[in-house]
């Protein structure tokens, strides 16, 4: 009753900040996003009879008496599904440093819903994945179909049934490069989950919510003509935001560093000298350079005259979640 699940992490181009119910993980917004083919988790599970309690191991790092509860009560719900009692191992490693807004959670909770349904031999559809993958962390979901993917809000007074990501695009669609810049390997101070529950204190929220659907629009066409201008400036435009409201919260948030305003300065000066090449950051202060393949070069060469860069992880539009062959234990 073992598998292993492989799952990447995803960046936003629309963002998601915000639930409409927190029990269910259901979002204020939907949003846009594109998988990351080097920052991903593997997660094997195993479910036995003989296991007395559920064992969580973080490989590299350790998980908090918090992080573990949480995979817990995740796998309670997959139990649920096939009304089952055993207990689990659960073993799972990133790639990439812990708690730095690179989304461990996205990637995280996505391998461990396709590892855990595959372990108890519970099959589900993609779009059923998806919803159980959003009740563990709200952007997991979006980990779990191929390429670019939407979260679809679903209506206001929706079920959970009626929130689901989806794919709008393969991951062969567009050859754009993700060239993270980590700028600090520190976890950051406040979980996303506890910040995102103060977003109705932000006054700006409203005037987001109002704006958000009609970028969603532009952000499909932008990928349907591969309009990187189009992209970048919206994705921009949706990540400041994003930012503004958490810096209006009470009590106010703020994810980003000196360096993430450097880097956010540097940017807007390679723009202006020609280099076709956007930022967008998620809740940490590291910064996810978007640009298109054919201009990796010239973005690496222009970083590589800044200082502050710890390690640059670089990443093409990825496939979601999918089962593997090699356990972790
Ligand atoms: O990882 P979660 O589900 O708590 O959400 C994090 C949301 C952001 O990364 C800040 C934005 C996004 O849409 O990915």
């Amino acid at each position: 009753m073992k598998a292993t699940a492989l799952a990447p992490a995803n960046i936003a181009f629309i963002k998601y900040w915000g639930k409409r119910d927190e029990v269910l993980r259901l979002p204020l917004n939907g949003s846009v996003s594109m998988n990351l083919s080097n920052a991903f988790s593997t997660t094997t599970v195993d479910f036995s009879p003989e296991y007395q309690q559920d064992q969580i191991e973080l490989l590299g790092a350790d998980f908090t008496a918090k992080e573990k509860l949480r995979v817990i009560q995740h796998l309670d719900r997959i139990r649920a599904i096939i009304t089952s009692s055993w207990r689990a191992k659960v073993v799972t490693q990133n790639n990439f440093p812990k708690g730095t807004g690179i989304a461990a959670s996205a990637s995280g909770f996505a391998a461990l819903t396709l590892a855990a349904a595959g372990a108890l031999g519970v099959k589900l559809a993609e779009k059923e994945l998806t919803i159980l993958a959003r009740r563990g962390s709200g952007s997991a979901c979006r980990s779990i179909p191929d390429g670019f993917v939407e979260w679809v809000a679903g209506p206001l007074t929706g079920r959970s049934e009626d929130s689901y990501a989806r794919s709008i695009f393969a991951a062969d669609w567009w050859d754009l490069r993700d060239i993270l810049l980590v700028v600090s390997d520190h976890e950051k101070k406040t979980a996303t989950t506890a910040g995102m529950e103060r977003v109705k204190t932000s006054p700006l929220l409203v005037a987001r919510l109002r704006r958000v659907p009609a970028r969603i629009v532009k952000i499909k066409q932008a990928l349907a003509k591969r309009d990187l201008q189009l992209l970048g400036t919206i994705s921009e435009e949706d990540c400041l935001e994003m930012h503004q409201v958490m810096q209006t919260q009470e009590p106010p948030l703020d994810y980003t560093s000196k360096a993430t305003l450097k880097v956010l300065a540097a940017v807007k000066r390679w723009r202006q000298q020609g280099l076709a090449v956007y930022f967008t950051i998620d809740a940490g202060p590291n910064v996810h350079l978007i640009c298109e393949g054919r201009d990796k070069q010239n973005v690496l060469q222009a970083v590589k005259k800044m200082k502050g860069i710890q390690s640059i992880i670089i990443n093409k539009p990825a496939q979601g979640a999918h089962l593997i062959q090699e356990h972790l234990f």
